[in-house]
């Protein structure tokens, strides 16, 4: 059927619920998805923001039991940047055309892929260096959400094309937000960026490094943010409770959400577990005692670890495509003037995909031919001014010089009156002498 088409009087449909006495065999579905489950692999694409130093890559670190900070070294690495910033990174950038410009957020990707019994993980950490560590942080979140929007937008036109690959899903599927562990207020640049990303992804804020806090500061500092997060319409990532759900994963759920911002602590080294003085665990030494990353009475750090991983990675996934990934492809084409349809059509309508396709393609073009425009007259202009400096550094080196040999010259003429005077003079006092054939007048 076309759009508006109207279809014919159906008639009543009546389902009816049967046992089947014999065996069919779909009882094995949940055995063939885990088989496939473990064939494929799993993937997360983990934004990571907060300010340098706070504990990201430790974290990550912690979270994940490897180490990050040995990719760089091993290869790891897949730095992807951004258009403008690539474009600033040519020669004339690294001869200092940059210098005193703001300090610019970048956007750094590492992907590795773990295993654990067989199954594996391909993990992505996004991070965002940078971020916050400007004196005027005004849209420092830009570059991310250009991030973001970008990944969403390649998976719009995997999902566009005749030979459709989905299986390289490189959308955010949570960002992790660093909070200071200042135990007062959010600051103003934590709740602009956290309202602008929990519209785009599953948003899970921590507060970094909580060892320094106590534990009646952390309670109030987590009433605070969340007061502020409610006052803001800011919405956390929440662990969704189905039907079907047990008491106990109910229970679970609430107590994931109900907890966050998790106050976390992180380490990268092994420490002698004080319970177990044979066991070494992941902690943090201090002359007064020990905090072992995982003991869920020192930190929510398993909190965090559970939703992210153990219990709620496929929700995450499942909520950044069929909700902020679906809200950011519909706004996509009502800007493009698609208007949002009865969705079953859409799917079948192939002049409708094709037009779909068409003008996705020129807002593509057309965004990417003012992205260079725009390149190209930051270029121009930063041409312009150096000209104008190396013309006004000409100029003076020229005044400099022109009033240097009028100096000079006027000092030789000075010199010169005189020695003709010393000539006179002598000449008058001995008129008697002959006369010298003086070199001035020769
Ligand atoms: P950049 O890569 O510069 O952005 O830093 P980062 O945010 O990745 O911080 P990183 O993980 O490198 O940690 C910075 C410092 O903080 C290191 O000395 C860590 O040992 C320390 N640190 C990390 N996590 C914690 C924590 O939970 N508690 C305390 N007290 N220190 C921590």
């Amino acid at each position: 059927p076309t759009p508006g088409q109207v279809l014919p009087d159906q008639p009543d449909v009546k389902i009816i619920n049967r046992q089947i006495s014999g065996y069919v065999g779909f009882a094995n579905l949940p055995k063939q998805w885990h088989r496939r489950s473990i064939k494929n692999g799993f993937s997360l694409n983990l934004l990571c923001v907060g300010k340098a130093g706070i504990g990201k890559t430790t974290m990550i670190n912690s979270l994940f039991n490897e180490s990050f900070d040995a990719a760089a070294k091993d290869g790891g690495i897949i730095p992807e940047q951004p258009l403008d910033i690539a474009m600033e990174n040519d020669d004339e950038a690294a001869n200092g055309a940059d210098e005193g410009a703001p300090a610019t957020v970048r956007i750094e990707t590492t992907s590795r892929t773990i295993e654990e019994n067989g199954v594996t993980l391909k993990l992505t950490v996004v991070d965002a260096p940078g971020f916050g560590d400007a004196i005027n942080n005004t849209n420092a979140w830009d570059p991310i959400v250009k991030e973001i929007n970008s990944r969403y937008d390649q998976f719009l036109d995997a999902e566009n094309k005749i030979n459709r690959n989905l299986s390289d899903d490189n959308r955010i599927h949570a960002c992790l937000y660093f909070i200071e562990p200042t135990g007062h207020w959010l600051k103003p640049l934590d709740l602009e960026f956290c309202a602008v990303i929990h519209e785009k992804c599953n948003l899970i804020p921590v507060i970094a490094k909580s060892d320094i806090l106590t534990d009646d500061e952390i309670t109030l500092f987590k009433e605070r943010i969340s007061q502020q997060f409610a006052e803001r319409g800011i919405q956390t990532f929440k662990p969704p409770v189905y039907k079907l759900d047990d008491k106990e994963t109910v229970e679970v759920a609430n107590k994931l959400y109900s907890s966050m911002p998790y106050a976390v602590v992180g380490s990268n080294d092994f420490v002698r577990d004080p319970a177990n003085p044979d066991v070494t665990v992941r902690g943090r030494e201090y002359p007064w005692g020990v905090i072992a990353v995982e003991n869920e009475s020192q930190s929510d750090f398993m909190l965090l670890r559970d939703l992210l991983i153990k219990q709620y990675l496929e929700e995450l996934h499942e909520r950044t495509n069929n909700v902020l990934y679906e809200k950011y492809r519909s706004e996509k084409l009502i800007n493009l003037g698609i208007k949002q349809d009865n969705s079953v059509f859409r799917e079948f309508d192939p002049n409708m995909r094709q037009e779909e396709e068409k003008k996705l393609h020129e807002a593509k073009l057309s965004k990417l031919e003012a992205e260079m425009k725009n390149v190209f007259q930051q270029k121009v202009s930063e041409k312009e001014k150096k000209l104008q400096k190396s013309e006004t550094e000409l100029f003076a080196r020229h005044k400099e010089m022109k009033d240097k040999l009028t100096k000079q010259l006027k000092a030789l003429e000075e010199k010169k009156r005189q020695l003709e005077m010393s000539i006179q003079s002598q000449a008058q006092s001995s008129p008697a002498q002959p006369k010298k054939k003086g070199f001035l007048r020769g």
